[in-house]
């Protein structure tokens, strides 16, 4: 995909503050230091528009990001972060529940989970929230460079069946370290998404 204009459209924490477009649009969910954020900002061949860190719990905020007024991309703030106080857990979940029931444009939720790892109970009880919302699950395995050529299979198959992927269901292994996923992602936004 060809992009010329990306910008941060607004920092929101409820909903009388999102943008009021009606570009349709696609969030990013998952754990805390999943790789959100460094997705984004690889989709978009930015190196810093979403602030990455290595210490989870970085993005706090729903981040609306506007894409040559056609699409907006949004990065939703991690869960499963082990320091956070029962007052902050909830603030996500009325944070991300609300989001998730009242936005009209939003026409897919897309969950990351880390390939190195088992999905979370946590990961689980995020997809069932989707699913109330998509059709269809599309999840990414993120930070895949990280795994040996002898692991990727396992990777692959050890989520597909932790979440109970089938039929429509979409899973693409990616990485921001080499790029895997990049333009697979973009198709099926093109594809999928925009038509
Ligand atoms: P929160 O904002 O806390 O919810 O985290 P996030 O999901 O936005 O994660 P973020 O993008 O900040 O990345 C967390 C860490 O993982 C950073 O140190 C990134 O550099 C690293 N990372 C993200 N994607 C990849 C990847 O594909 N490969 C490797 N090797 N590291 C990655
Ligand atoms: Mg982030």
């Amino acid at each position: 995909m060809n992009i010329n204009n990306v910008s941060l459209t607004i920092s929101a924490v409820r909903k009388n503050q999102y943008p009021q477009n009606f570009f349709p649009e696609i969030a990013f969910a998952g754990r805390s230091n999943v790789g959100k954020s460094s997705l984004i900002n690889k989709m978009l061949n930015r190196k810093s528009l979403a602030r990455v860190s290595s210490k989870p719990g970085k993005t706090a905020t729903i981040n609306f990001y506007n894409i040559d007024d056609k699409l907006n991309l949004v990065d939703l703030p991690g869960y499963g972060f082990a320091r956070v106080s029962p007052q902050e857990k909830k603030k996500w979940a009325v944070m991300i529940d609300e989001y998730l029931n009242t936005r009209d444009k939003l026409k897919q939720v897309i969950l990351l989970v880390d390939s190195r790892h088992k999905p979370t109970e946590d990961d689980k009880t995020m997809l069932n929230f989707i699913r109330h919302v998509c059709d269809r699950a599309v999840i990414i395995a993120t930070k895949f460079d990280k795994l040996k050529k002898s692991e990727q299979e396992t990777s692959i198959r050890t989520i597909i069946s932790e979440l109970s992927l089938s039929g429509d269901d979409v899973i693409i292994p990616f990485s921001t370290i080499n790029g895997l996923g990049v333009e697979e992602l973009w198709c099926f936004i093109n594809e999928e998404i925009m038509q």
